[in-house]
């Protein structure tokens, strides 16, 4: 079973920065999770869109400029990170699950991916999963190497269109979701299951019983 680092390792650090991801590699996370969006010509890894939450600014991301959102506190004095310094700080150590959370983001991040993604990562050390199953078919439609994931939050399962329109190599529902029917399901037409987020450790044993093929975790130490 796979461990994923959610937003790094956010039960250690504050998520989404380069501290979570560096605390998610010295764990020995097999991948990391990041969640993006596009603003101005660059991807911008944080997971709300608003920043409140997590920084000390206030108010929509997409309504900040690039610039004013560099000059936040992410937590613990860390900047919101982009998408570029994420994939030089895992220097392709370990595989990168990219959220398109963002509206518009499938094609600044393909456009990154497919120009400016370092010769030393394979493409399928990336994966890119979503809740909004167009921007993943945009991402197929603008280059169809790098792997697609639809995310789940409950509700059915269209394998069709998971294996039809999104040629995706995995379902990811949440933990609230899953049942051993869906693995089953999936593993029979052929994807993994990716689950999250999966802290504790009786359910992250009780993953491991149902034969998930990874766990999105805050607490990648417990698995
Ligand atoms: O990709 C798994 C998980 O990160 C999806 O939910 O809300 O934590 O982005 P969320
Ligand atoms: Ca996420």
């Amino acid at each position: 079973m796979l461990i994923i680092g959610h937003r790094g390792a956010m039960g250690h650090a504050p998520e989404n920065t380069l501290q979570s991801v560096q605390i998610a590699l010295d764990i020995g996370v097999d991948w990391i999770e990041i969640d993006v969006y596009a603003v101005e010509n660059d991807i911008v890894v944080i997971h709300d869109d608003t920043l409140d939450r997590t920084t000390n600014g206030h108010g929509a991301v997409m309504e900040h400029s690039l610039a004013s959102l560099r000059r936040l506190d992410a937590g613990k004095g860390q900047q919101i990170p982009l998408l570029s310094e994420v994939v030089n700080l895992i220097d392709a150590k370990v595989g990168l699950n990219i959220e398109l959370k963002g509206p518009g983001t499938a094609a600044p991040v393909i456009n990154y991916l497919s120009e400016h993604l370092p010769p030393h990562w394979t493409q399928d050390q990336i994966l890119l999963s979503s809740f909004d199953h167009t921007e993943l078919q945009r991402a197929k439609r603008l280059n169809p190497v790098f792997n697609r994931a639809p995310l789940y939050w409950t509700g059915e399962i269209d394998y069709d269109f998971v294996m039809g329109e999104l040629e995706a190599v995995c379902v990811n529902p949440s933990l609230r979701m899953v049942n051993q029917k869906i693995v089953d399901e999936a593993h029979d037409n052929g994807l993994a299951v990716l689950v999250y987020t999966v802290n504790e450790k009786a359910d992250i044993e009780r993953m491991r019983k149902m034969g998930v093929d990874g766990i999105f975790t805050n607490f990648p130490d417990r698995a």
